[in-house]
C-alpha cells in the first residue's frame, strides 16, 4: 500500500486533518451532540463484535467488489452525504467525488453541499443524491428533478433529523447559521493560515463565499448572511404520506436514511422504498440513541432479502465493514472518515482513506478464509 502522506490508518488522517483545520471547523466535522455519549457507543458496539477466523481456505485471490443498491462497486463502501465539505477544503465536494470516481465506489451528494449538484455531477462516477426538505417544499422537489437528470441513480431521504440537533459547540464557536465572527474564532482562523488562504482565500479570490449551493440563484445566501424565506431546512412535518409523495416524484431508487427500528424499515418497504440506511447519523442527531450496528440485526431479520440494507455510523476500519456485512448490510457508508481524508490532503487524502479501508477489508476477509464479499455472513462472528 503506497503512502505519500505518512498516513497508515484512518486515525492518522484524523490527526493530520485536525492539525490543518481551525477548531470551529474541526468541531463541526468531528463532534456529536450534547454529552457525546453516542459516538463512543457506536464504536463500543462495533468493537464488541468478534470474528472467528478460518484457516487453510486458499485466499490468494480476494475480490472485494460487489453491488450496492444495484450499482457495481469495487468495495462494499460508499461515501456518505456530508454538507459543508467546502469548508474543509476548497471545493471539497469535487475532491470527494473525484476520489470516489477514481476508486470506483459511489459518492452521495448532500443537498446541503456548498457546490451545486450540476458542478459535482460533472465529475461523473456513480452518484447518489441526499435530500433534506427545505421549508418551501417546491425547492426540494426542484432539486430532485435536476439530480435525476444529471445521473444520480439513488435518492437518500434523511429522516433522523426531524428537529434541529443540539450541537452546542457550533453556537459557542460562532459557527451557527449565519456564521458570527467573534474574537475567539477570528484568532482561531488566523492561527490556521494554510486553511485561511487555501480555503477561504481561494473563495474570496473567486468572488463568492460558500453558500447553500442547491438553491436557485436568487435564494442563495452565503454563510455570513441569514437564510432567505423558505430556504431553511424544515423536516418536522415529514410523515409517511410525505415519503409517498417523494416516492411518486423520484423515478430512481429510493433509500430512507436514519432507520433504527424494524417497524420503520417495514413501513419503508410498504411505501415503496428500495432500501434503508441503518444509521444514527454518526451520533450527530440523538445522543442516547441505540448504536447503529446494534439496530442492524433486527432490521435484517425483518426486511432482509426484500430490500437493500446499508449501514453507517462509526466505520473506521475494514473490520467494521466486514462486521456490518456479516450482520446483513449490503454495503457501508463513511462520513467522517472521508472528511478526515479531505481535511488532511483534499482528493489525495480521500483516495488514501479509500485505499486504507479497501485494503483492510481485503485483509480481514483473508483472515476469515473468504474470497468474495457475497460469502460474508453471520458465520464469521462469534455468538454474542
Ligand atoms: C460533518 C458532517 C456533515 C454531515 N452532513 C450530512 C448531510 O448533509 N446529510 C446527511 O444525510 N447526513 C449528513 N451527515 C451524516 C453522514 O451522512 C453519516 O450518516 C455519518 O457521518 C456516519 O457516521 P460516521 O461519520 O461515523 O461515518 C454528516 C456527517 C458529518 C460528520
Amino acid at each position: 500500500m503506497a503512502d505519500d502522506l505518512g498516513c497508515w490508518n484512518i486515525a492518522d488522517l484524523h490527526a493530520k486533518a485536525r492539525r490543518r483545520l481551525p477548531l470551529g471547523i474541526w468541531e463541526y466535522l468531528e463532534r456529536g451532540v450534547e454529552d457525546e455519549r453516542g459516538m463512543a457507543r457506536n464504536r463500543d458496539a462495533l468493537d464488541a463484535l468478534k470474528f472467528i477466523p478460518r484457516v487453510a481456505c486458499n485466499v490468494e485471490n480476494i475480490d472485494t467488489s460487489c453491488e450496492i443498491i444495484g450499482v457495481p462497486s469495487t468495495a462494499p463502501i460508499a461515501i456518505a452525504p456530508t454538507g459543508a465539505a467546502g469548508l474543509i477544503w476548497h471545493n471539497g465536494d469535487l475532491h470527494l467525488a473525484r476520489a470516489a470516481a477514481k476508486a470506483g465506489i459511489p459518492f452521495t451528494i448532500s443537498s446541503a453541499s456548498t457546490m451545486d449538484v450540476e458542478q459535482i455531477a460533472e465529475v461523473g462516477g456513480k452518484l447518489w443524491f441526499q435530500l433534506y426538505m427545505w421549508e418551501d417544499k417546491e425547492l426540494s422537489y426542484g432539486v430532485l428533478e435536476r439530480a435525476y437528470v444529471l445521473g444520480c441513480e439513488t435518492l437518500f431521504v434523511t429522516l433522523d433529523l426531524p428537529v434541529m440537533p443540539n450541537r452546542e459547540y457550533l453556537y459557542r464557536n460562532g459557527y451557527g447559521m449565519p456564521f458570527a465572527l467573534n474574537r475567539n474564532n477570528m484568532l482561531d482562523v488566523m492561527m490556521h493560515p494554510r486553511w485561511l488562504l487555501g480555503v477561504m482565500g481561494r473563495y474570496a479570490l473567486g468572488g463568492a463565499l460558500p453558500a447553500q449551493a442547491n438553491l436557485p440563484p436568487n435564494l442563495k445566501s452565503n454563510i455570513m448572511k441569514s437564510s432567505k424565506p423558505g430556504t431553511v431546512f424544515r423536516q418536522a412535518d415529514l410523515d409517511w404520506e410525505a415519503i409517498k409523495i417523494l416516492r411518486d416524484k423520484w423515478p430512481g431508487r429510493l433509500v430512507l436514511k436514519g432507520i433504527l427500528h424494524p417497524d420503520d424499515a417495514e413501513t419503508a418497504l410498504n411505501v415503496g422504498a428500495d432500501g434503508v440506511l441503518v444509521s444514527n447519523h454518526g451520533a450527530r442527531s440523538l445522543d442516547h440513541s441505540i448504536a447503529a450496528i446494534d439496530a442492524l440485526p433486527a432490521i435484517t431479520d425483518r426486511v432482509g432479502g426484500r430490500m437493500s440494507i446499508l449501514f453507517d455510523s462509526g466505520v473506521r476500519r475494514g473490520s467494521d465493514v466486514v462486521k456490518a456485512l456479516a450482520l446483513g448490510a449490503d454495503g457501508v457508508l463513511v462520513g467522517r472518515a472521508a472528511l478526515y481524508g479531505l481535511g488532511a490532503a483534499g482528493e489525495a487524502g480521500v483516495s488514501r482513506m479509500l485505499d486504507i479501508l479497501q485494503d483492510e477489508t481485503r485483509r480481514v476477509m483473508g483472515m476469515l478464509g473468504l474470497t468474495d464479499t457475497g460469502a460474508i455472513g453471520s458465520q464469521v462472528l462469534a455468538p454474542r
